[in-house]
């Protein structure tokens, strides 16, 4: 199978957004009495904003407690302070090995998508001034699923015009990695607790056009995920 696209996921892969929404969780949260922790951060990784409150609601025990317009108002105060503390973004937010591998693959003519459920996403690849690099943005606004579920990576696939067999998928979350797998996309982790990676690097600056081809021309494991 020939190697067409690779299609990154944002928060944790492209740059590390995960302490401001943090912050911005905490305050949040803090202002309706439920306390959140770095431990428990760690389980909103790759999850979209609404599914986050939830979660948080539930941390709380409050889940109950807060109705469809309550809870619409609690994700837009939470998202207005990400907002603010997104305002000082700017290209030195981006992670190690991206520019270079950025730069390799349009050299080789590799399509490259960005598979983010955050509806911050076209804001942060403009402050990043990423936007140019990517031939698709799947726009999370129009998902009817989250991840695990495969959709996200499907939709940049077909927006790209290659077969999922034909792509590489770079995620830090486990859910993304699980989308990635579902999708029948070869997938790439960033972190060290990843289960079912097809290839597990400890951080970005390991990311690499070369290592992407060694991956690429290895056979997948026997023991790889079935997709
Ligand atoms: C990314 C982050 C999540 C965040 C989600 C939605 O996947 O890893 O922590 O909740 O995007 O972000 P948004 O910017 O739409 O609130
Ligand atoms: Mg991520």
């Amino acid at each position: 199978m020939i190697f067409r696209a690779v299609i990154f996921d944002l928060d944790g892969v492209i740059t590390d957004t995960a302490h401001l929404h943090y912050q911005a969780w905490k305050e949040t949260a803090a202002a309706i009495g439920i306390t959140i922790d770095p431990t428990f951060n760690a389980r909103l990784k790759g999850i979209s904003r609404m599914a986050s409150l939830a979660l948080i609601l539930r941390h709380g025990g409050k889940e109950r407690a807060f109705d469809e317009a309550e809870r619409a108002r609690l994700a837009a105060r939470k998202n207005a302070r990400y907002g603010e503390l997104l305002a000082s973004l700017d290209s030195r937010a981006i992670l190690p090995g991206i520019p270079a591998l950025l730069d390799a693959l349009a050299q080789h003519g590799i399509a490259v998508g960005l598979a983010s459920v955050s509806l911050n996403a076209p804001f942060i690849l403009d402050a990043l001034g990423l936007r140019a690099r990517f031939d698709y943005c799947v726009d999370a606004s129009l998902l009817r699923h989250s991840k695990p579920d495969p959709e996200i990576f499907l939709t940049a696939c077909a927006g790209l015009g290659v077969a999922p067999e034909q792509a590489i998928g770079i995620e830090d979350a486990q859910a993304g990695i699980d989308a990635i797998n579902a999708s029948g996309m070869r997938s790439v982790g960033i972190g060290d607790d990843l289960q079912g990676a097809g290839l597990l690097l400890p951080d970005t600056g390991a990311l690499s056009w070369r290592c992407l081809q060694d991956f690429w021309s290895t056979p997948p494991r026997a023991d790889a995920p079935v997709n």
